[in-house]
């Protein structure tokens, strides 16, 4: 068997062909972006997260994370908070939109105001509120969808606890068990122990999805021979670079990756920001201070960081990205950084240079 080959993915009653997941980012992977990389090839989506608190009242803002443009299939829904029966009420209202394959329980966040609540990587500290979370939000919604758990080694390098958390999730009814090869203290930064991840995958029936230090494409296929889990889930090497879904189908499929042509930079970053214009324009006035266009283009910014480092005359636009733009002004300027070519081509499934 080829090195470059994956297998599918049975993740309860959802089969996912090909086992490489686009890693939920907030304030990144929305629909507009987790579309493009669809397109690409990629295998599986999952939502930003989703306070399960905030559905639970009916917030409007919180309504907004789960848009999805247009049909964007597997896609998972991930919630997060601490309190049970919140979880299990915001799972049930998923499961009641049917808009969503899978249902994921974030137990991973490190951010000071998530984990200190006990939310997100806080429930590593109390594994026994982890599992009966996972086995609520499975009473509540586990017929209609596969329940899967994202989250972490341990919550510092002292507390690893990673056998113990997952063991009981997979008793509780986890389907799946997306695993970041990280501690929470170090948030995103050094090496994931891949050896840790294989070794999880050993001692668990259910799929486990390796997650973390994934910095090209062909890391992907290393990561599952390595550790031998069920798939992928590819994080910030994809930002800027939807493309690596495309030259991950390549390498399978025993061609060459290309990289992406600067057309098809322009192309991407046109429809993105056109994406995001529809899905802003979809929320309410109240929400929208600046209106649709203005408040896409402020979200598409820290995109055009990823899409254009790496091009001569990004700094340029790098100065004006704090200014309020309109989508003209910004495509145009996008365009005349283009026009100014990259310091160096980018070798096909590698990340662009200083990424
Ligand atoms: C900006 C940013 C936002 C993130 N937001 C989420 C999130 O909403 N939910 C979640 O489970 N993980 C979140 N993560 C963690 C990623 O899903 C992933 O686990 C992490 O980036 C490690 O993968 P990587 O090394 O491939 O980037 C976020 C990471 C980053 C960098």
């Amino acid at each position: 068997m080829s090195v470059y080959s994956l297998q599918p993915v049975q993740i309860g009653s959802l089969r996912v062909e090909w086992p490489v997941f686009l890693a939920p980012m907030a304030g990144y992977t929305d629909g507009a972006f987790r579309s493009l990389c669809l397109e690409q090839g990629c295998g599986a989506v999952v939502t930003e997260m989703v306070s399960a608190q905030g559905l639970m009242r009916h917030h409007v803002r919180t309504g907004y994370y789960l848009e999805t443009w247009g049909e964007e299939h597997p896609i998972g829904a991930q919630i997060y908070g601490s309190d049970p029966a919140a979880m299990a009420a915001a799972a049930a209202q998923i499961a009641e939109a049917r808009k969503f394959d899978f249902l994921d329980v974030n137990a991973g966040c490190p951010m000071p105001k998530i984990r200190n609540r006990g939310d997100g990587a806080g429930l590593m500290r109390d594994p026994a509120k982890m599992a009966e979370i996972v086995r609520q939000v499975k009473a509540a919604a586990g017929e209609k969808l596969p329940v899967t758990v994202k989250t972490r080694i341990g919550w510092c390098a002292d507390t690893i606890n990673v056998l113990e958390t997952t063991a009981g999730v997979e008793a509780a009814g986890a389907d799946a068990i997306f695993l970041h090869g990280r501690v929470a203290s170090v948030r995103h930064s050094g090496p994931s122990d891949w050896n840790l991840i294989a070794e999880v995958k050993r001692a668990r029936r259910v799929p486990v999805i390796g997650n973390g230090g994934i910095k090209t494409a062909t890391d992907v296929f290393r990561m599952v021979r390595e550790t031998g889990v069920d798939g992928a889930m590819v994080g910030r090497v994809a930002l800027g670079n939807p493309w690596l879904f495309r030259d991950l189908r390549d390498w399978a499929a025993g061609r060459e990756p290309r990289p992406a042509t600067t057309d098809e930079l322009r192309a991407a970053i046109h429809e993105h920001l056109r994406r995001e214009m529809e899905l802003m324009a979809r929320k309410g006035k109240k929400e929208l201070k600046l209106g649709a266009e203005l408040t896409a283009c402020l979200v598409l910014r820290p995109h055009l960081v990823r899409y254009l480092r790496g091009y001569r005359g990004f700094g340029a636009l790098a100065r004006t990205l704090e200014e309020r733009q309109d989508a003209a002004t910004l495509l145009r300027r996008v365009d005349e950084v283009l026009a100014t070519g990259r310091k160096c081509e980018a070798p096909a499934g590698e990340p662009a240079p200083d990424q």
